[in-house]
């Protein structure tokens, strides 16, 4: 019997796949086409010559990319405090495997990525669940979690902007959480794989990083910056013991990235910006369209999200039933809530893809 218990997204998505002719749910905005992002970067993805070598790549990851990175979205960090991975997936694998043991605590919030708390619990953690409140905007109960924090206690996971309910956190909580962390020198995990996605460039929060001696930003290409073919992601933290123990962790997995997708990374980094403003306004013009959906419709509702492409919709009839029906009818994927571990009766809604209008007008006719 494995080890590894099958993910609810995972177990959801396989179920359906023979009705699946599209989907509404994806939490990264629809990916670009080689042509449209050579247009909008002005250059090409990749340069390659003869005389490429094609060997093994650095542990940490390219010292280029790595500079890019630390440059474009981290100006107070160095290259040295980063390694990339194998997409976030992997950041999140290798870094939980470097800090966690059997019987550590780990606080979190729901409803969260499942994987961020499956992979604690597998290692035998101990993962206190801390709901997010929808009647507060879906914001963290900060005394709820210093009540949380005791002796065993070795990390906080926490995400921004938040997916799937689109809210963001604000610096202030923010800070409170470092200070609670800090207070009690447990490690700070933020998952920032949407950040570059506020729909107000100005409410982007300063990362962890940057900010905690003990705080851990991931970030990667397949999600603010929609490109999930490029399976580079990346951890960044100013303890260097943490990501020596991540490279041993490493060694266990991909021992280093794809370099061609590691090369392509560096290049699109430099335009992470313009990729960012880009996305902005297309997403921002879809959601125009669901929340007058949202209007219209009666059977939905969800609080506005500030941040990311995706809602977390609570509805009048079941939710795991309703994605049931929904598929098997029209061929539409929604993911309920179950993926994310949370009680609400709830579905992710995105609102990232191209032809929206007709994608919302199919889930209507299953109300
Ligand atoms: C919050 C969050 N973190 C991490 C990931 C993993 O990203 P990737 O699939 O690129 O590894 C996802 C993917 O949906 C996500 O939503």
């Amino acid at each position: 019997m494995s080890i590894f218990k099958s993910l609810y997204m995972t177990h959801f998505r396989e179920k359906w796949a023979s009705k699946v002719k599209t989907s509404i749910h994806s939490s990264n905005p629809q990916p670009f086409t080689l042509g449209e992002l050579e247009e909008l970067m002005g250059e090409p993805l990749l340069t390659l010559s003869a005389d490429t070598v094609l060997g093994y790549g650095s542990d940490l990851g390219y010292q280029p990319l790595r500079q890019a990175v630390s440059g474009q979205l981290y100006p107070d960090l160095h290259s040295d405090n980063l390694l990339t991975t194998t997409g976030a997936q992997e950041g999140i694998y290798i870094s939980m495997h470097a800090l966690l043991n059997r019987g550590d605590k780990v606080i979190a919030f729901t409803p969260i990525f499942e994987p961020l708390i499956a992979t604690a619990q597998r290692i035998g953690c101990a993962v206190e669940l801390l709901p997010l409140d929808s009647n507060n905007s879906w914001q963290i109960d900060l005394q709820r979690l210093e009540e949380s924090i005791d002796d065993k206690t070795r990390m906080v996971i926490i995400n921004y902007p938040h997916n799937p309910t689109g809210t963001l956190l604000s610096k202030e909580a923010l800070e409170a959480i470092i200070a609670l962390c800090r207070q009690h020198d447990i490690w700070l995990f933020l998952d920032e794989v949407f950040r570059g996605l506020e729909h107000k460039p100005e409410d982007r929060l300063p990362a962890v990083a940057e900010h905690y001696e003990k705080g851990i930003s991931l970030g990667v290409l397949s999600k603010s910056l929609g490109l999930p073919t490029i399976r580079v992601g990346w951890l960044a933290c100013q303890n260097q013991a943490f990501l020596k123990q991540c490279k041993t962790v490493r060694s266990y997995l991909s021992i280093c990235n794809d370099q061609l997708g590691e090369r392509a990374a560096t290049v699109v980094i430099q335009h992470a910006e313009a990729i960012f403003d880009y996305y902005r306004q297309h997403l921002l013009a879809n959601y125009a369209l669901l929340d007058e959906f949202k209007r219209i419709t009666p059977e939905i509702d969800f609080y506005p999200p500030k941040g990311g492409c995706t809602v977390f919709a609570k509805l009048a009839v079941d939710s795991e039933q309703f994605a049931e029906k929904l598929v098997k009818e029209t061929g539409l994927l929604v993911i309920p809530n179950q993926a994310f571990c949370a009680e609400e009766n709830a579905i992710r809604l995105g609102f990232g893809g191209v032809d929206y209008e007709k994608h919302l007008a199919m889930f209507t006719s299953v109300f």
